[in-house]
């Protein structure tokens, strides 16, 4: 597509002799309509031309020479010099441009990009901070790839850790009263609660409970198989989660795939003399750095920490990845951590590319309205029960709307799992978030359904038309009205947008966006009759259906939902 803003920058290049490069940096969109399309703010330059805005205004107008093809007017308003584009190019190229490829770039190639995210722990419940992760990363990594990086997503298992030891006692002495294979993570946590009592009455266990994470660290035969077990089990746990969210990573290594990456980190931070003795720990003071809590490197009972394997994990990527940012998708708990984490990473002797493209992309928490909700201790919710409830609900009210509806479950599928990851998505990610039913799911407010609802209105257009016009017998001078115009803009920033998302790691522009889109289509379809008399009207306007149709759905399905035909 035409670039707006380079143009309007090539143009007021030539009046000024101030370079297209500078001026097209300068170019903004402003926020009410009535100033422009595109306006040029002369502020900046008053210093160098040592004038004042608005005369500086008036001077660059008179020199322009406008591009009518490209330009319809411009005007001076104080110190700014509004641009109104030409609707019909606009239009041209808009509907042009949309196909099932629209979005995709190469704004990314040759960067790569490692996001860590979901990364629930074995034997405990994947819960809805996870459950965020999983949906802020996979939404991420759907926009990073169709901008043309090199992604890879990771799922960083807590599979490793003191905890082991105590599973692995507890599992000794009583696995067979517990039916594991039956509720793996319910079953695990009874025995981890139980072990632990045992430990706190009974010293000897608790050495014996430390002894077996050691055995296991030291790759024992026995502790192995019951650590694998619970891998296993945890995972196939995970897994009903992963199937309904339709989540994909490209790696597993979790926390134990760093067991035998620690001893160099260990080895090299000794070696920078920075690795100190305290209270029998190893820890690197950051005191210098701001950060208060000195980070743990090595337990007094030498066992190595969450922290030790984030830093052999950020070791690994850069060798194996070579990545120009890893982003940590993690709840904002865990700000600490990250700080110190980082900060000691830079004392690893990487790259400074490395270091600078570490990211803790926070977010907020999930807050439930109590009721049945939390099913578990405190706001522990099962979330495998959480995503299918969505599902019956979602199903309830299409029953309602619409009996006759084929593929009733497919489509409520959509519905419910799209209400729940959209809800995740909507708003900033570091706000808290509350988890309410008939919000999510409300199929008129700023929700997944409203948007899977009006791309069904365009596919119904679709079907009442018949047929799908061809684009070059498309008639511009009918897509130049305020609401077609208003669609048009919108999707002429798509690409825009999709590249904000990832300059702030902050998918809710994305969500905003499908939401204006959507209520800009709204609009024009309650103003604008679009099956007519009119066959050349109509064309136009059933075109610029099946184009907002397909925005909806690929910018939907970059969020990770899916988009029913019909509901
Ligand atoms: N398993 C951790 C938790 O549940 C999250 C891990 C995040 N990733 C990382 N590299 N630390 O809190």
């Amino acid at each position: 597509m035409i670039n707006f803003k380079e143009e309007i920058a090539k143009q007021i290049s030539k009046a000024t002799n101030i370079s297209e490069q500078e001026l097209e940096t300068y170019v903004e969109i402003p926020k009410d309509k009535n100033n422009g399309d595109y306006a040029f703010p002369c502020f900046r330059l008053a210093k160098e031309l040592k004038k004042a805005p608005p005369v500086i205004a008036n001077e660059i107008r008179e020199k322009l020479i406008l591009d009518e093809n490209i330009i319809d007017k411009v005007e001076v308003v104080g110190g700014y010099l509004n641009f109104y584009i030409n609707k019909k190019l606009l239009a041209k190229e808009v509907i042009k441009a949309v196909n099932e490829e629209f979005g995709k770039s190469d704004i990314g190639k040759g960067k790569n990009i490692v996001i860590d995210y979901s990364a629930p722990n074995i034997a405990k419940p994947f819960h809805i901070g996870h459950l965020r992760s999983t949906v802020i990363g996979a939404a991420l990594y759907n926009i990073y790839k169709i901008l043309g990086y090199n992604v890879i997503g990771i799922n960083h298992l807590g599979d490793y850790g003191t905890q082991f030891g105590k599973l692995i006692e507890g599992y000794k002495l009583w696995g067979n009263e517990y039916d594991i294979d039956k509720d793996p993570i319910g079953e695990l946590a009874k025995i981890y609660i139980r072990i632990n009592e045992l430990c706190k009455q009974d010293e000897s266990v608790l050495e014996q409970c430390r002894y077996n994470f050691k055995l296991l660290e030291e790759k024992d035969e026995y502790c192995t198989k019951i650590w694998e077990k619970f891998k296993d089990l945890s995972l196939q746990e995970f897994k009903k989660v992963y199937d309904l969210l339709e989540s994909k990573f490209d790696s597993w290594n979790g926390e134990a795939f760093y067991s035998d990456k620690m001893p160099e980190v260990i080895e090299m931070l000794q070696k920078t003399g920075e690795l100190k003795e305290s209270q029998g720990a190893e820890v690197i003071n950051l005191e210098d750095s701001g950060i208060d809590t000195p980070c743990i490197i090595k337990k007094s009972n030498g066992s190595t920490t969450y922290a030790t394997r984030d830093l052999a994990a950020i070791l690994y990527r850069a060798r194996t990845y070579d990545f120009d940012k890893a982003l940590y998708v993690v709840s904002y708990e865990q700000t600490l951590h990250f700080k110190q984490v980082f900060e000691v990473a830079k004392l690893l002797g990487i790259d400074k590319k490395y270091t600078d493209g570490l990211e803790h992309v926070a977010f907020g928490m999930v807050l439930l309205p109590s009721g049945r909700m939390s099913t578990r201790a405190g706001n522990m919710i099962k979330l495998e029960d959480l995503l299918n409830e969505a599902i019956q609900r979602a199903k309830e009210i299409i029953e309602q709307k619409n009996p006759e509806l084929e593929d009733k479950d497919d489509v409520a599928k959509k519905v419910g799992i799209g209400a729940v990851i959209f809800n995740d998505l909507a708003n900033s990610r570091i706000k808290d978030e509350i988890f309410d039913w008939d919000t999510a799911l409300n199929f008129q407010g700023e929700t997944g359904p409203y948007i899977q609802y009006t791309y069904v209105r365009t596919k119904s257009v679709l079907q009442k038309a018949g047929y799908l016009p061809k684009v070059e017998d498309i008639n511009v001078d009918y897509l130049v009205d305020e609401y077609s115009q208003n669609i048009l803009k919108l999707i002429y920033n798509f690409e825009e947008t999709l590249v904000q998302v990832t300059n702030k790691e902050e998918p809710s522009i994305l969500s905003r966006y499908l939401i204006d889109l959507s209520k800009a289509f709204s609009a024009f379809y309650n103003e604008n009759k679009i099956i007519l008399e009119d066959k050349e009207i109509q064309d136009a306007r059933v075109y610029l259906c099946s184009v907002v149709g397909q925005v909806l759905k690929t910018g939907t399905e970059l969020l990770g939902m899916g988009m029913p035909n019909k509901m």
